[in-house]
């Protein structure tokens, strides 16, 4: 992390779990157990169905809600796709934006991701850019060169300024759900060079100034070695999300001196 610079972003992502109902109780027991949160910010993506319980149910807190996944499009046939209008209206802030998963089992590209960071940006939502490198990627030796490609192709078109409200989070493939993270080395180096990656894009200052997640079984016990890393500005939590306890010591060590 360093605050100096960049906000530190603690964000989990539920995936398909949580009915409204349990959503609703999750948040209120989150709630509880938020007490440190001044140098982070604190953010849940959750299934659409869950968006409007989960934006009362954090109100008055510093939980921001954000979405899984929207479509490019402002409206149309597009049947079981949600548009960025929608999620706004619902007070949505967030969105992730190209997840491993929806890449791997809903084709999800390089440029539909760049259609989406636009027209989130252009609706006031800060997109959270997924990228990372698959397990036979990393043997082969070829991360940065894939998450180069993604980080490029996905910003193809927009600014600096409005690069400065898009969160970029590594996910290396082989480390979502699986137990296995990243050393803290490992994703300190690949953070860092997103950053240079990032500076030849848009110069030093708005580099520096982008938040830059880690994720990929990232849990209560590993969270303060990963963001000890100076290029770590956060993480994107998956399972450790789901419980309480698990997301609010995360948080706890996102805000530690
Ligand atoms: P896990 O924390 O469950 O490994 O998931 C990470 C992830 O995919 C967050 O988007």
């Amino acid at each position: 992390m360093n605050r100096r610079y960049r906000k530190t972003i603690i964000a989990g992502n539920w995936k398909m779990n949580k009915t409204p109902s349990e959503a609703k109780a999750l948040i209120e027991e989150m709630k509880g157990m938020l007490s440190k949160t001044k140098w982070c910010e604190v953010v849940l993506c959750v299934p659409f169905t869950d968006i409007q319980t989960a934006v009362k149910a954090a109100k008055g807190s510093k939980i921001a809600i954000g979405a899984e996944n929207m479509h490019f499009e402002k409206s149309g046939a597009f049947t079981g796709e949600v548009s960025a209008d929608m999620l706004k209206e619902l007070g949505v802030k967030y969105v992730i934006i190209g997840h491993s998963e929806r890449r791997q089992y809903f084709n999800e590209t390089d440029e539909t991701c760049n259609k989406k960071v636009k027209v989130a940006i252009e609706n006031g939502l800060r997109p959270i850019l997924c990228v990372g490198e698959s397990l036979t990627e990393r043997e082969q030796d070829v991360t940065m060169e894939v998450i180069r490609k993604q980080v490029k192709i996905a910003l193809q078109g927009v600014t600096v300024d409005e690069a400065k409200k898009v969160v970029i989070a590594y996910e290396p493939i082989w480390a979502i759900g699986t137990g296995k993270t990243a050393t803290s080395e490992q994703a300190g180096e690949v953070c860092a060079k997103i950053r240079d990656c990032l500076r030849e894009m848009y110069g030093a200052r708005a580099a520096r100034a982008i938040t830059i997640q880690y994720g990929g079984s990232m849990n209560a016990k590993n969270a303060a070695e990963l963001l000890a890393q100076p290029d770590v500005d956060g993480g994107l939590i998956g399972g450790a999300s789901l419980k309480a306890p698990d997301f609010a010591a995360i948080v706890d060590a996102a805000n530690q001196n």
